[in-house]
């Protein structure tokens, strides 16, 4: 292990390697915000995409969100009907994973729980081909931890972060494990070039930087609350307008999902070890209550039935 900040080889994002093959399809497992949004972004940049989920109901909501996205830019006048059309028949939906089995490219977007993910590595190795990329969209887990589940297939498993809403958001944090090549590395960053994203690598630690440097500052947007600092549309709004946020930490904290926000704290305080990562009490018991944001109707804010 190399000094400060060398624990992990780096991923470069630019790269003068002539590997990257192209991708024509990719199957995605989960129909939950991320993987639909995922599979949309891929259909839309011309790749098949295999949509999965154990159920039918999700896949059923993914579609009429995917066709909804994409008339709303047709309405817009930002898409021709045709390519809309085009875009909604590259997705296929699929309550198994066999039926996606010729994919060549496979990113698991699924429940954020370690043992969850693990499992689905296993049958993800079992059902795709021996060039298949198995990448995870984890926001917090650790890669090499996931990818332990695969054995000797460890150098094609990778982490891809995209964000929410994935269609309009450029980021995609790329995150190498332990074992993995740097082909799948290279292949990855190809990837989400090709589909209209900007690549950044991070290394391997709890939360990578994205949701080590946010979820922090959206838990303390809560202990702000909670001690009566401000109300919590005050507390947005002065970091609306000081900080020029596009949502206000609470508003975002309630579009992402009060639960995905307490499981990453919980990552970071379980991985990193410090008290300062564990969820406000008041971030507990509003999940504790059901009042998760956006999806449920409720959660810092209330939010009208769509
Ligand atoms: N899908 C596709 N397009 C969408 C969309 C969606 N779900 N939601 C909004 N848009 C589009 C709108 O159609 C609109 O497009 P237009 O400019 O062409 O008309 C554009 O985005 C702006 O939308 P709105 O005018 O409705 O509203 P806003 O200007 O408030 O933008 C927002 C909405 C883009 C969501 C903006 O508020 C924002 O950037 N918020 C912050 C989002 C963020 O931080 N995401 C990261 C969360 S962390 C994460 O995902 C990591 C995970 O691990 C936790």
């Amino acid at each position: 292990m190399g000094g400060k900040g060398e624990c992990m080889p780096p991923c470069r994002v630019e790269t003068t390697i002539a590997l990257p093959m192209s991708v024509s399809s990719i199957a995605v497992i989960g129909a939950g915000t991320m993987g639909s949004g995922i599979a949309l972004t891929a259909a839309q940049s011309g790749i098949k995409a295999f949509q999965i989920d154990l159920h039918q109901a999700t896949l059923d909501k993914a579609k009429t969100g995917h066709a909804k996205s994409l008339a709303r830019l047709v309405e817009k006048g930002k898409m021709q009907q045709a390519d809309a059309d085009a875009a909604l028949a590259r997705i296929s939906y699929c309550t198994d994973m066999a039926q996606a089995k010729g994919a060549d490219w496979a990113v698991e977007a699924a429940t954020e729980n370690v043992e969850i993910k693990k499992k689905l590595f296993k049958a993800m190795q079992s059902t795709f081909g021996a060039q298949c990329v198995l990448a995870t969209n984890t926001s917090s887990i650790s890669i090499t931890d996931i990818a332990s589940a695969v054995g000797a297939d460890a150098h094609r498993v990778i982490g891809m972060h995209f964000f929410n809403p994935v269609p309009i958001m450029k980021l995609v944090e790329v995150i190498k494990g332990l074992a993995t090549s740097e082909e799948t590395t290279q292949r990855t960053i190809a990837l989400a070039k090709a589909m209209g994203k900007t690549p950044v690598p991070a290394n391997d630690r709890a939360g990578f930087v994205s949701n080590r440097v946010l979820m922090p500052m959206i838990n303390e947007a809560f202990h702000a609350w909670m001690e009566g600092v401000a109300k919590p549309e005050d507390i947005d709004q002065i970091m609306l307008l000081g900080c020029n946020f596009p949502m206000g930490p609470l508003r975002l904290a309630d579009f992402i999902g009060l639960d995905v926000c307490h499981d990453i704290m919980m990552v970071l305080h379980r991985e990193l070890g410090d008290p300062k990562f564990f969820p406000c009490p008041l971030l507990r018991q509003l999940v504790q209550a059901g009042r998760l944001g956006d999806k449920t109707g409720r959660g810092v804010f209330e939010y009208p039935a769509k």
